[in-house]
């Protein structure tokens, strides 16, 4: 197995685990932490968090394959989600998703060559006060218009 905690994280684990009635319960912060030190989540990994809560894999692989937003292996430097939910839909989101897919030129869960962004579509971001939302890693675009679809790549890719 090539991924295991390192004992910063493995720690940080153990005391989040006493936080909760049942260790299982801590499988999100623990796909987290294992996101935080590998850059994303692979096979290796959720073995390892597998063993440590006495849960088996499948059960892992089944909570982190349900959310979208963790780093699967092969993520671009930046993943960009669209959410697509109701109030985003209707202030313009398919339109944003294909402003970003055609500047970008990949679909729906696709990662440009370079390796520098992941494309999705996302149910809610849970701002739908600021519609139409992107997430770009951990930080919120918002009110975004296609128009400005380029302006916001070009920052990304200048990394400002
Ligand atoms: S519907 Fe888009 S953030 Fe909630």
């Amino acid at each position: 197995m090539s991924f295991s905690f390192t004992p910063e994280r493995r720690a940080k684990l153990d005391a989040l685990i006493l936080r909760y009635p049942k260790k299982q319960a801590a499988l999100l912060p623990a796909l987290r932490l294992a996101e935080e030190q590998a850059g994303c989540i692979d096979f290796d990994a959720m073995v390892h968090i597998a063993e440590i809560l006495d849960v088996s894999p499948a059960r892992v692989l089944g909570v982190f394959s349900f959310y979208t937003h963790y780093r699967r292996p092969g993520t671009g430097k930046y993943l960009v989600q669209v959410c697509s939910t109701l109030p985003c839909a209707l202030r313009g989101s398919d339109a944003v998703y294909d402003a970003l897919s055609s500047e970008l030129g990949i679909g729906r869960d696709e990662t440009t060559k370079d390796g520098m962004f992941t494309l999705k579509k996302v149910e809610c971001l849970a701002s739908c006060g600021t519609a139409v939302c992107l997430q770009v890693n951990d930080d919120y675009i918002e009110n975004v218009r296609p128009e400005q679809v380029p302006e916001i790549l070009r920052k990304l890719r200048g990394g400002a």
